[in-house]
């Protein structure tokens, strides 16, 4: 069975995206390409369209990843639409549980940290107003998460 996946942050510009775009990564690298669908979205609109933040591409590019999307609006209906929702901070996540009023989505929404392995942060932090080592600390930091995230799920 394909697993849909969404990661939610707040502008789907910086933090989404890059774990949007490192989770393919890591599915691609095992040759589980057909198991899983990845996307991301914004709780907020304000750059709805926009590809993924210059500064974050900058850094995944020093690592030899080309970081790729067009932001949009998390909505109601992703709820439902996905098997499991990765928010990147407790915002984050109470604004999307904001949309679920009767809680029947609650189990499918996590925090993105809950699958980190050896960092030991509780969300993942916003660099948008910081300078570059804070997107290379996102990065390091959605590896990790990642990672855990692809093993916590059945091989076969
Ligand atoms: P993101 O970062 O939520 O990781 O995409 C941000 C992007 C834009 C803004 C804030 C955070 N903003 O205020 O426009």
């Amino acid at each position: 069975m394909t697993k849909k996946l969404l990661f939610v942050c707040l502008g789907n510009i910086c933090r989404s995206p890059a774990a949007e775009n490192i989770m393919n990564h890591l599915v691609e690298k095992q040759g589980l390409g057909d198991r899983f669908i990845c996307d991301s979205a914004g709780t907020g609109g304000w750059h709805v369209g926009a590809p993924p933040d210059r500064r974050m591409r900058a850094a995944a590019k020093e690592r030899g990843l080309d970081f790729v999307g067009s932001a949009r609006q998390f909505q109601a209906m992703d709820l439902r639409e996905f098997d499991l929702i990765l928010a990147m901070d407790k915002d984050n996540y109470c604004n999307i549980l904001a949309l679920d009023p009767q809680g029947k989505f609650t189990d499918k929404v996590k925090m993105m940290c809950d699958y980190c392995e050896t960092y030991t942060d509780k969300e993942v932090p916003d660099p948008y107003y910081g300078g570059a080592d804070g997107f290379n600390y996102v990065i390091d930091l959605l590896f990790d998460a990642c990672g855990g995230l692809l093993k916590s799920f059945p091989k076969n």
